[in-house]
C-alpha cells in the first residue's frame, strides 16, 4: 500500500479530510500539510518530546505515529490550546519567569505541563520534574520551567478558592 490514503480527523476542533502517504508521520502531516508549525520535530524517534500533541485528550509524540493512525481522532496542537485561551496563564508564567530561551521545546513543554495540571492541581516540584522529564530543553536548565509550572498551579488554586 504505497498510494495516498484518505483520512478524516478533527484538528483543533475543525474537521480535516486529506490524502496521506502511508509512511507520512503525524508530526510531518501537521507541519507540512496543515502548516501547524508549532509542533516541532527534534529527534524524530520519540526521545526529545518536541513533537508532543494531544490526541483524544492524551499527550502523545506525533513523530512516533503515522498520520493514517490519526484517522477519526481528535488532535489538538499548541495552536489550538493557545487560540482557545486554555493555557494563557501558563504561557504568561513562562514569559514572566524566563522559562524559554530559543523556544524550540516550549510548545511541547506547555502541552505537557498543562497535561500535568489537568491531572494534579497542586503538584510538587518533584512531580513537575517527573512529568516533564520526557521533554528536553537544551537552553534553560529546567529550573525556570519548573518555577513557571509551579506558579501557574498556585495561581489556579487561588482562583478556584475565590468567590465567583
Ligand atoms: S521529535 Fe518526536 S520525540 Fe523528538
Ligand atoms: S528554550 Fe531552547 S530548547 Fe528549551
Amino acid at each position: 500500500m504505497t498510494s495516498p490514503q484518505p483520512i478524516s480527523l478533527h484538528v483543533n476542533g475543525e474537521r480535516v479530510d486529506a490524502y496521506v502517504l502511508p509512511r507520512t508521520n503525524l508530526a510531518d502531516f501537521l507541519r507540512e500539510h496543515l502548516k501547524l508549525t508549532g509542533t516541532h520535530v527534534g529527534c524524530e524517534h520519540g526521545v526529545c518530546g518536541a513533537c508532543t500533541i494531544r490526541l483524544n485528550g492524551e499527550i502523545v509524540r506525533s513523530c512516533l505515529m503515522l498520520a493514517i493512525q490519526a484517522h477519526e481522532t481528535q488532535v489538538e496542537t499548541i495552536e489550538g490550546l493557545s487560540d482557545s485561551g486554555e493555557i494563557s496563564d501558563l504561557q504568561a508564567a513562562f514569559r514572566e519567569r524566563n522559562a524559554l530561551q530559543c523556544g524550540y521545546c516550549t510548545p511541547a513543554m506547555l502541552i505537557t505541563a498543562q497535561d500535568l495540571l489537568a491531572r494534579e492541581s497542586a503538584p510538587s516540584r518533584e512531580q513537575i520534574r517527573e512529568h516533564l522529564s520526557g521533554n528536553y530543553c537544551r537552553c534553560t536548565g529546567y529550573q525556570a520551567i519548573v518555577d513557571a509550572v509551579e506558579a501557574t498551579a498556585t495561581a489556579r488554586q487561588g482562583n478556584k478558592g475565590r468567590a465567583p
